[in-house]
Parts: structure tokens; sequence; C-alpha cells
């Protein structure tokens, strides 16, 4: 199964991949994540995208798509991949559509911009696996505290409100237009398009998720 998921930041996408991901058994490609991780090894795109990301922009299309391209190409994905903050402008979206990738579900998780700051101030992941907790909606468990690689649980460098605030403004101006793009894709059959309520509590999201999945 292949899987983009749509939203804005901090709409519950890193979230719901962890669940996707145990339940189907699907990696998850997130540009967010592989982004910092690039930047924790001090590479010459990680020192590049720091630069853009604590700004709360967006990296350049042209090494996104570079990146993704590399990433589905590896063995795990041949089963199906969920795509996560990918593509989040047009040129991607046209990128991957022009290498003939055909994905089975595009699914837009809709929460308001109010609650998205509320989310955000009080985030915390675990850079090692990428798990997401949040202090009060989903607060870590005693286990996941101290994980095998030792690192603790930290506050996003871009998670500050005026650069969420930003970042919401990018995605409404260069996002958001994937939503009818991905429409009209479905009403061609070439996709199927689904739109969640993503104010639900994380558990009632998973269970809307694996309704619509089966
Ligand atoms: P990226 O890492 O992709 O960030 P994002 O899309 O802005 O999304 P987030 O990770 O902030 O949110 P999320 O939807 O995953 O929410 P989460 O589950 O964590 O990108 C970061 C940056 O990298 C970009 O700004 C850009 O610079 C660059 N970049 C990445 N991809 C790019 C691309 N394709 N092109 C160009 N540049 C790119 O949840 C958020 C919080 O809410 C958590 O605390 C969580 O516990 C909590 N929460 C989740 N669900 C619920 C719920 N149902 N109820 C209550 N709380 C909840
Ligand atoms: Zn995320």
């Amino acid at each position: 199964m292949r899987i983009i998921l749509l939203g804005a930041p901090g709409a519950g996408k890193g979230t719901q991949a962890q669940f996707l991901m145990d339940k189907y058994g699907i990696p998850q490609i997130s540009t967010g994540d592989m982004l910092r991780a690039a930047i924790k090894a001090g590479t010459p795109l990680g020192v590049k995208a720091k630069e853009v990301m604590d700004k709360g922009q967006l990296v350049s299309d042209e090494i996104i798509i570079g990146l993704v391209k590399e990433r589905i190409a590896q063995d795990d994905c041949a089963k199906g991949f969920l795509l996560d903050g990918f593509p989040r402008t047009i040129p991607q979206a046209d990128a991957m559509k022009d290498a003939g990738v055909v994905v089975d579900f595009v699914l837009e998780f809709d929460v308001p911009d109010e609650e998205i700051v509320k989310r955000m101030s009080g985030r915390r992941v675990h850079p090692g696996s990428g798990r997401v907790y949040h202090v009060v909606f989903n607060p870590p468990k005693v286990e996941d505290k101290d994980d095998v690689t030792g690192e603790a649980l930290v506050v996003r460098a871009d998670d500050e409100e005026t650069t969420v605030r930003k970042r919401l403004d990018i995605y409404h101006q260069q996002t958001e237009p994937l939503v009818g793009y991905y429409k009209a894709e479905a009403a061609a059959g070439r996709t199927r398009y689904e739109r969640l309520d993503g104010t639900q509590a994380v558990d009632a999201v998973s269970q809307q998720l694996a309704a619509l999945l089966g």
C-alpha cells in the first residue's frame, strides 16, 4: 500500500505514521526526519537545510525530490510506503507523477491553525526513532523515555510559536493547493482521496484510519 499523509505542520502525520507502520508493516518516509538526520550528521545537505528549516521555510524542490526518489528505490519500499511531509508543493507532486509513482490513498488531516499552535508548544520528539509525543495530549510512556539509543526526548528547533505560524502560512500558500490537485487525481480514478477529522484524540484518529484502509 502506498499512502500520502497530507496536512499542516502539527496535524498529526508523524504520530499516525507510527500507527500505520506498525499496523501495515510499511516504512515511513518523512522528509523532515531525513533532513533532521542530515543536520545531526553535519553533512553538506544538513548544513544547508538547517538554515532554511530554522526559519520555517521549505527546502528546495530539487533537493527534496532527489532524496525521495533515492529512498523509494530501496528494497524495503517495494511493498509500499507512507509519505509523510512530501509532496508539499505542486512541483514535488508533479515529479512523483512524472516518475510514474502511483499512490493508493491520499489522506488529509484537517486541524485548525489555533489547535496546531497549542500542539506544537507541547511536542517532544525522540531523535533516534522519530517517535512523537505531547506533554499533555500524548505523554511518553515510561519505557519510551530511556530508549536503546540513550537519547532523551527533545523540543524541535522549529517549534517556537513565531516559526510555527510562519510554517502554517507557507502550508496555506504552497501545500494546500495539493488538496485540489489530489482531488482531481481521485476524480480521474488515479488515487483515492480521504479527509479525516484530525482534531480527535490520537487513538480516535487511528481508528478512522483503520476503518478507511481496512
Ligand atoms: P516536517 O518534519 O515534515 O514538519 P511538518 O510537516 O511541518 O509537520 P510536523 O512534523 O511539524 O507535524 P506532524 O503532522 O508530523 O505532527 P505530529 O504527529 O508531530 O518538516 C520540517 C521542515 O523540513 C519543513 O518546515 C521544511 O523546512 C523541511 N521539509 C520537510 N519536508 C519538505 C518538503 N517535502 N519540501 C520542502 N521542505 C521540506 O504532531 C504534532 C504534535 O501534536 C505532537 O506533540 C503530537 O503528540 C500531538 N498530536 C498529534 N496528534 C494529536 C491528536 N490527535 N490530538 C492531540 N495531539 C496530537
Ligand atoms: Zn512530522
